[in-house]
C-alpha cells in the first residue's frame, strides 16, 4: 500500500498523545517500509521548540513508548525530517509561514505532496485552526494533482448535537468530506476489524444474528484506571462523552449493522448510520434507560485509590459521570425486541472491553431440570482488549457414568494463533489516511446521527445536577442501578474477562 509522498504537520505537537501514540506509530510504520521515501513531518504548538529539541523529544518519546526498539538506520534518515512551527492557532500570519515551509518541502522533492494536518489539540481550537488551514489557502493544495491535502480529526466531535453541527459545518466549509479524516482509534484495534470478518466471512453466525436466536447483547467497555492526570480534561467530558458515544457505538454499529454491499467505506458507513438510526431514544428518570454513577475510594490491585471527588483537578461541585450503563432498543427486522446493554466506566474491577451475543435458552425440557443440570446461555464473547480473542460458551456432558452437565469455555486467542506482534490502532489509522482509506474513519452524518441519542440524556443529567448520580466502589462492576436496568429483561450482566 503505498503513500505519495506526504508532509505530516501534528497540531498539538507537544501534547501527550504525539509523544504516546503518533511519534511512535509513524516510526513503526517506517520500520515496516510503509512510510513513503519522501516523508516529512512537523510539530506545531504555541510554544517555541527549537528544531534540534523536538527530534530529541521525539527520539525519547520512541525510545519510551515505541512497540519496538529504535533502529539507528531507519532513525537516522527520519531524523532530518523532523521539524518544527511554533505559532498561535488564531494566528494566520504562522500558517502563512507553515505554507511556505510546506511549499520548500515540495519544491525539494521535486514532485507533488500531499499534505495531511492532523488535529490533537484540545477542542477549543478545533475551529481557528480549520478556518486558518481554509484562509492560508493549505486546505485546497493539491486539489488540481488528486493529492489533495487531508485533515484527521482527534474527538470529541461535539459536545452535544448542535455543537457538533456547528464542527462539521466548520469542517465542510474548508474541506470537502473526502478530504476528512475523524479518528476514533477503536476502529483502529485489530479485534474490531475483525467483527466484520467474524459477522461476514463464516457462514456460521450470521443465520443466528437476530432475534430469533439472540437473547440481549452486552457490550462492556472498562477499564481499572482512574482519571489520573486528566481530571480538568475528563471532568468536561465524562464516561458518556469520553467513551460511550464514540468507541462503545463503534462496537455496537459493528455488532448489529445489516451486511454492507461491498467493503467501501461509503457502503460501510451507510450501513453504521442505518443502524444507528434505527436505535430508540431511550428514557431517562428513574425507571428509564439510563444509569450514571461515580466512583468512591476502594481498592484497585490491593493498593486503596481515592473517590473521583478527591482526584487532583476535580470541583467539589463536579457532577461528572465515571460509569453510565444503557439499555438500548433497536427498532429493525433483525433486532427488534431484543435488549443492548453497553456500560463503560473508570476504576471498575478490571480493564476489558468485550462484546457478548447471549443466545437463546435452547428448546424442549430434556436438560431442564436444575437440579440435575447445569446449563449457561450460549453466549459468543468477542474480547476486543486484552488478551484478544473469541470465545463461545457452551454446555457439555461432564464425563462419568451419570448424565450431568457444565458450560464449558472454546477459545481462540490472537496470541496463541498469530504471535503479539500486532500493530497499535494508530499505525493502521495514520497509514489508511495517507493512503486515502477512509472506512475506518467517522463520517459527519454518523457522529451527529450518535448525538441525536446522546445529546437529550446529557441534557437532562445537566439539569439533575447531582441528584440520580450514583456512586460505586473503584474495584467493582458498578452501582446496583445498572444491575436493575437488567432486571426487566431478566438478564443480568456478564462477568466479563475471559
Ligand atoms: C480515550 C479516552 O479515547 O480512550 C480515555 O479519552 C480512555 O479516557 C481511552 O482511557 C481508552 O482507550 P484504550 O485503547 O486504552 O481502550
Amino acid at each position: 500500500r503505498g503513500a505519495p509522498p506526504t508532509v505530516i504537520v501534528i497540531f498539538g505537537a507537544s501534547g501527550d498523545l504525539t509523544s504516546r501514540k503518533l511519534i511512535p506509530a509513524l516510526y513503526n510504520l517506517g520500520l515496516d517500509n510503509l512510510l513513503p521515501r519522501d516523508f516529512h513531518l512537523i510539530g506545531y504548538g504555541r510554544k517555541p521548540i527549537p528544531d534540534e529539541d523536538f527530534r530529541n523529544d521525539s527520539e525519547a518519546a520512541l525510545k519510551e513508548f515505541s512497540r519496538r526498539p529504535l533502529s539507528d538506520e531507519l532513525w537516522k534518515h527520519l531524523r532530518p525530517n523532523i521539524s518544527y512551527h511554533a505559532g498561535g492557532y488564531d494566528d494566520l500570519k504562522a500558517f502563512e509561514s507553515l505554507r511556505e515551509k510546506l511549499l520548500a518541502i515540495e519544491k525539494e522533492v521535486g514532485r507533488d505532496v500531499q499534505f495531511l494536518f492532523y488535529i490533537s489539540t484540545p477542542p477549543s481550537v478545533f475551529k481557528p485552526i480549520l478556518e486558518n488551514l481554509g484562509a492560508s489557502g493549505l486546505a485546497k493544495h493539491g486539489e488540481e494533482s488528486d493529492l489533495a491535502s487531508k485533515v484527521i480529526i482527534e474527538k470529541p466531535f461535539g459536545r452535544d448535537l448542535a455543537t457538533a453541527q456547528e464542527l462539521n459545518t466548520i469542517i465542510t466549509n474548508e474541506f470537502d468530506e473526502k478530504q476528512v479524516y475523524r479518528i476514533d482509534h477503536y476502529l483502529g484495534k485489530e479485534t474490531v476489524q475483525d467483527l466484520m470478518v467474524l459477522r461476514f466471512a463464516n457462514s456460521i453466525f450470521e443465520p443466528l444474528w437476530n432475534r430469533n436466536y439472540v437473547e440481549c447483547v452486552q457490550i462492556t467497555v472498562a477499564e481499572n484506571l482512574g482519571v489520573g492526570t486528566r481530571g480538568g480534561y475528563y471532568d468536561q467530558s465524562g464516561a458518556t462523552r469520553d467513551m460511550l458515544q464514540n468507541h462503545t457505538m463503534q462496537l455496537l454499529a459493528l455488532t448489529a449493522m445489516e451486511p454492507p454491499v461491498s467493503l467501501s467505506a461509503e457502503d460501510i458507513r451507510d450501513e453504521k448510520v442505518k443502524l444507528l438510526k434505527a436505535i430508540q431514544p431511550m428514557k431517562t428518570g428513574p425507571d428509564g434507560d439510563v444509569v450514571r454513577a461515580q466512583y468512591g475510594e476502594g481498592l484497585i490491585d490491593g493498593e486503596r485509590v481515592p473517590a473521583y471527588m478527591q482526584e487532583k483537578d476535580i470541583p467539589a461541585t463536579s457532577c461528572t459521570e465515571t460509569f453510565a450503563a444503557l439499555r438500548m432498543s433497536i427498532d429493525n427486522w433483525r433486532w427488534q425486541g431484543v435488549p443492548f446493554y453497553l456500560r463503560s466506566g473508570k476504576r471498575l474491577a478490571r480493564r476489558v472491553s468485550e462484546i457478548a451475543i447471549q443466545f437463546k435458552q435452547a428448546s424442549g425440557s430434556l436438560f431442564s431440570d436444575p437440579a440435575r443440570f447445569d446449563l449457561a446461555s450460549n453466549t459468543l464473547v468477542i474480547q476486543i482488549q486484552p488478551d484478544e480473542g473469541v470465545t463461545l460458551l457452551m454446555n457439555s456432558k461432564i464425563p462419568g457414568l451419570e448424565t450431568r452437565t457444565q458450560p464449558v469455555k472454546m477459545h481462540f486467542r490472537y496470541a496463541t494463533t498469530f504471535g503479539s506482534n500486532t500493530p497499535e490502532a494508530y499505525e493502521r489509522l495514520i497509514l489508511d489516511a495517507m493512503v486515502g482509506d477512509s472506512t475506518l474513519f467517522i463520517r459527519g452524518d454518523e457522529t451527529e446521527t450518535s448525538w441525536k441519542l446522546y445529546t437529550p440524556i446529557l441534557d437532562h443529567w445537566a439539569e439533575c445536577g447531582r441528584k440520580g448520580l450514583d456512586s460505586y466502589t473503584s474495584g467493582s462492576w458498578g452501582p446496583l442501578a445498572a444491575d436493575r436496568l437488567l432486571w426487566e429483561g431478566k438478564h443480568e450482566w456478564r462477568r466479563a474477562g475471559p
